[in-house]
């Protein structure tokens, strides 16, 4: 798999790889990170929060491949929101990750402690007039947030990062980032594991040769404007996990995965933090 196999997505002057790699719950990652960019993964997603930037910035080093070619992602947690305190975190992420800028930055989550939308827009805005960030986003906002995002925030907003697989219906908020031309990264897009024993899946994986998570992946990007972010600690699986532009599914087969979405399919869904979910 090189670089060139993975399409990219574009939105308001932002090209995202198609496919990234995601590092929540990988510590110290760093070989995990070089691996990954090795074996032609060109966009790496972190946050603050995780504690993986350190790791990130290290495997970024160690991977020999150039920063330019790397599309780098983290986040400001939702306890950072003012903009005194905006601006600190993310002198802190480039410092963890040892980097001049990277090229995405989101606010995380929505502010639960009453902190203007409008301020914290101002101060992600601020970030990548300084050069802090070459593009900006937000994750786990939901349509009304996203409404007034985008009116309060004097910079374009090139993405949505939220959660979406099969078990999850994303539809609306999907048509909201497509008319409002926003690529939508998919976090948790294998569900954390809980869809490999689906049937449905399982039948569709044996009919195509190929793995679940290949199958979901697959799933994702075809649907177009689709960033799925996987994270695997294995490098086969991380190998796989890029392997996915190289077949399609049919209609058929796309229709009967969108028909596993169900009411109780969300994961991260922290109480008292998450907005009301469209
Ligand atoms: N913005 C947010 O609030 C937010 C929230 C959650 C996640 N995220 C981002 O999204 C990324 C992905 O989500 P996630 O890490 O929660 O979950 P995920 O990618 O849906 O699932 C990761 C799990 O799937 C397994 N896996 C990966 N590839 C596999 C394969 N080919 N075959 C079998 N098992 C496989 C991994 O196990 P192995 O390690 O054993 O392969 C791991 O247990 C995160 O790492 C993070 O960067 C963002």
């Amino acid at each position: 798999m090189t670089p060139d196999n993975c399409p990219a997505l574009t939105a308001h002057g932002c090209r995202m790889p198609q496919i990234g790699f995601g590092t929540s719950q990988l510590g110290d990652c760093g070989d995990l990170v070089a691996t990954a960019l090795r074996l032609g993964y060109r966009h790496i997603d972190t946050a603050w929060k995780y504690g993986s930037e350190k790791g990130v910035g290290a495997g970024i080093r160690a991977s020999g491949v150039p920063r330019s070619e790397i599309f780098l992602v983290t986040k400001v947690s939702h306890e950072y929101l003012r903009a005194a305190d905006f601006a600190r975190s993310v002198d802190e992420s480039l410092k963890n990750l040892q980097v001049d800028h990277v090229d995405l930055l989101h606010v995380h989550w929505p502010s639960t402690d009453g902190v203007p939308l409008a301020e914290t827009m101002a101060a992600l805005a601020r970030a990548k007039r300084e050069g802090l960030t070459r593009h900006i986003g937000v994750a786990n906002f939901n349509i009304a947030l996203l409404e007034e995002a985008r009116r309060t925030c004097p910079e374009p907003l090139a993405t949505l990062q939220a959660e979406y697989h099969p078990y999850l219906d994303q539809r609306r908020v999907l048509d909201y980032c497509r008319e409002h031309g926003m690529i939508f990264t998919a976090y948790c897009p294998l569900a954390r594991g809980r869809l490999f024993g689906d049937p449905v899946l399982t039948a569709i994986a044996q009919e195509k040769n190929r793995s679940i998570a290949q199958v979901v992946l697959r799933w994702l990007v075809q649907q177009g404007n689709i960033a799925p972010i996987p994270r695997s600690s294995n490098p086969e699986r991380i190998a796989q996990n890029l392997d996915v532009f190289n077949f399609t599914l049919t209609a058929d087969e796309m229709k009967r995965i969108h028909a596993l979405a169900r009411p109780d399919g969300r994961i991260a869904n922290p109480a008292g933090r998450a907005p009301a979910w469209d």
